[in-house]
């Protein structure tokens, strides 16, 4: 399905017709409403699995990375599997999608095989160029531009840890204004709560998707903020977020990289800034030593591992959503 843009999501629909068939490739492809609708869905199958056990019966998924996954991989594989569907993984490894053939050729050969495509690509352009010709829902596992599926996991579990209600929350971003950053911060924009975004100079988020989540949280009565200052972001935040200094595809820069952000690393100093019972969050997976120290990431305030479950309950969601199941069986 063509990419909706920020302005066609934003009116506020609630119900599972209002999704079947549609992409998720932005975190802005669904308004604030849906966003929230689809966690409450997430949370609703954490709690009881079982009951969404034939949900997606004689459906099918495939899955073309062409990039490496843990947790993406098989999240949607296992989640695809509880939901009474079916997943194929294809490993795009060794070429880039649409190499081979068209991806317009691949996306009118799909549609006539499977329920839903979910792409891990380099180019963002590969996700939207597969969306723009297929029929059926493409959802991004990540691209250069955005992690949107991430960002709905990391949301639930900040919903978890501070309740539904996040216009008091802060959440700090220290690190590469990268594709977690930028949908981290459309997320938390989506939420209405407050997000700082700590970089380098240089590594700032892209200025487009800074403006979408400033949009965004005009809307909601959320705070989008940027800065170069690590510790000022990271003072009185309730959570302190970080990811890789060199994501995949920039290995080459990694030690210039490591250089260059050493001062945003979130070590227990940086930590002790933050307010009492802030939560320490990073996608996964972590560097111990380079923008994470152990003693932080191993500490009893991360909750990385409620992140990684929360990938799966927040997919499966987005699954049902997306491919027209039926919820709450
Ligand atoms: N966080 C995340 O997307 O992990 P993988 O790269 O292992 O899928
Ligand atoms: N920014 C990282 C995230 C990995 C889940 C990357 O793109 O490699």
């Amino acid at each position: 399905m063509a990419t909706s843009t920020l302005a066609d999501t934003t009116a506020a629909r609630t119900g599972t017709e209002k999704f079947a068939g549609r992409d998720l490739i932005s975190i802005c492809d669904f308004s604030p409403a849906e966003i929230g609708y689809t966690l409450d869905i997430a949370a609703a199958m954490k709690k009881n699995p079982g009951n969404y056990s034939h949900a997606l019966a004689g459906k099918q998924i495939v899955l073309f990375f062409e990039k490496p996954s843990l947790r993406t991989r098989i999240t949607f594989e296992a989640g695809m599997s509880q939901l009474g569907g079916v997943s194929f993984f294809v490993d795009q490894t060794a070429s880039r999608l649409g190499a081979r053939e068209p991806l317009s050729d691949m996306a009118r050969n799909l549609e006539r095989w499977v329920s839903g495509v979910v792409l891990r690509t380099y180019a963002h352009e590969t996700v939207t160029g597969m969306a723009g010709h297929a029929a059926i829902p493409v959802i991004n596992a990540l691209s250069e531009l955005e992690h949107p599926c991430q960002a709905l996991a990391d949301l639930l579990t900040l919903r978890e840890n501070f309740g539904r209600d996040l216009s008091k929350i802060k959440v700090a971003y220290a690190g590469d204004g990268n594709n977690v950053a930028h949908s981290l911060m459309l997320v938390v924009a989506a939420a209405g709560g407050h997000i700082v975004v700590a970089t380098p100079k240089g590594y700032e988020p892209l200025a487009s998707i800074a403006a979408q989540a400033k949009a965004l949280a005009a809307q909601t009565g959320g705070k989008v903020e940027a800065t170069n200052d690590p510790e000022a972001a990271v003072t009185g935040a309730n959570a302190v977020y970080t990811d890789v200094w060199a994501s995949m595809g920039q290995e080459a820069e990694a030690a210039e990289r490591k250089r260059i952000f050493m001062p945003f690393q979130v070590n227990a100093k940086l930590f002790s800034k933050t307010a009492p019972g802030a939560v320490f969050m990073h996608c996964l997976p972590a560097h111990r030593g380079d923008e994470v120290t152990a003693d932080v990431i191993d500490s009893k305030a991360s909750v990385v591992f409620d992140q990684a479950e929360n990938r799966l309950h927040t997919q499966k969601a987005v699954m049902l959503l997306l491919l027209g199941g039926e919820s709450g069986c």
